[in-house]
């Protein structure tokens, strides 16, 4: 079936390019613009209100706009960058290699430092990295070439995941399950489909219904935003609420399951996620709801042990008072803390949902056993 085969042309390293171009049609959240001059992005912060389209072409804006959340979502961020880095590289005065090596190393660490959690980012700013490492001896036209080709493979690869993952999800749930989610991953987070709300466009197509709650997702609001436009674009059945009424819908028997996103997956399976997640898993355990994580593999970092390991992004608090409002919701003397996501521990999960499959406790064994050259990379 299709998606074996694309995982078995995964698992050798390489799309073809029919491929890519099936897998990136259509996608018009990121891309790059006819004379791949600038990334093209829908600004997620105008959403639902407004569709306006931005043009991106220096690293200024690149940076800008995800550190502003105009892109965002971890696999949105990732291919955001790696068209940035290519759309930057192509602007680069060097006649030999190892000159644009130095520039380009300038601009991806630039890039790199517009946000620190969401792995995603450094995953496809070093993957880009390492093609000009491996072609250092060439002339930079043809390392650019290369480089064009590695972008639009990063995407491609990306819609391939989001699909297996959507598939892998659907297997867990059944027609008319209730389902609570947390932030957006859906396709404006990703490329297609989206990771945790992939298996409910997935299910849509195949005729199988789902009741969402999407979770509102204070200080910034991707959950009544983003999440709940998506679904209702979709025609998937969805009802917004509160962060803190998440309690009381599972309580009443609504909630058959909850899937989240993730932003960087440690080595024992603890998943940073946004702010407010780990209270979801938490209240889950509690009415005994399965938990499920899910994620690309550009989002596992085994170089983290442990949560403990993951960087969490504190934003300005004036975005608890003021974004998104007219008037400030606090005085401006009162003091706020905003750190942007929350690591879920390991033993609250019940499956991480990943491209290779379902994966149980203990999560050190199953993310080892399903992505055994990252593992040891
Ligand atoms: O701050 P954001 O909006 O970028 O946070 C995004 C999330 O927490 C998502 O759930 C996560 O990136 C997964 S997207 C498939």
């Amino acid at each position: 079936n299709r998606r074996r085969e694309t995982e078995e042309e995964m698992d050798q390293g390489r799309l073809k390019e029919e491929e890519i171009a099936e897998l990136l049609s259509g996608i018009e959240n990121v891309r790059l613009n006819e004379e791949e001059t600038a990334v093209i992005i829908v600004d997620q912060t105008q959403l639902p209100g407004k569709k306006e389209f931005l043009e991106l072409g220096d690293a200024k804006a690149l940076y800008d706009a995800i550190f502003e959340l105009k892109v965002r979502g971890a696999p949105a961020i990732g291919i955001c960058a790696a068209y940035g880095i290519y759309v930057l590289a192509r602007k680069i005065k060097a006649d030999s290699g190892e000159a644009f090596y130095k520039k380009f190393k300038e601009d991806a660490e630039y890039l790199n430092s517009s946000r620190p959690t969401a792995v995603n980012l450094s995953w496809a700013l070093k993957r880009m990295e390492s093609v000009v490492e491996a072609h250092i001896s060439s002339l930079p036209k043809e390392i650019l070439a290369l480089l064009r080709e590695e972008c639009k493979l990063i995407q491609a690869e990306d819609a391939a995941m989001c699909k297996a993952i959507s598939e892998y999800g659907l297997s867990l749930l059944k027609d008319g399950d209730g389902i609570l989610t947390h932030c957006n991953a859906g396709p404006l987070a990703t490329s297609k489909y989206g990771t945790a709300l992939g298996p409910l466009f997935l299910g849509k197509e195949r005729g199988v219904n789902f009741h969402v709650f999407s979770d509102e997702t204070r200080p910034l609001l991707q959950g009544a935003r983003l999440t709940s436009y998506e679904l209702d674009q979709g025609g998937i059945d969805v009802t917004l609420i509160c962060d803190n009424m998440a309690s009381i819908v599972m309580k009443s028997g609504k909630v058959q399951a909850c899937l989240v996103g993730c932003d960087r997956i440690a080595a024992n399976g603890d998943a940073a996620n946004k702010i407010g997640t780990s209270g979801v898993a938490i209240l889950a355990k509690y009415y005994g709801i399965p938990f499920y994580v899910l994620g690309p593999s550009s989002t596992i970092d085994f170089s983290c042990k442990t949560g403990e390991d993951i960087v969490i992004e504190e934003r300005n608090p004036e975005e608890i008072k003021c974004k998104f409002y007219e008037k400030p919701m606090a005085l401006p003397s009162v003091k706020c803390y905003n750190p942007a996501f929350d690591v879920t521990d390991h033993s609250l999960i019940t499956a991480i949902i990943t491209e290779r499959g379902i994966l149980r406790a203990p999560f050190t064994e199953s993310l080892k056993a399903a992505f055994p050259e990252r593992a040891e990379g």
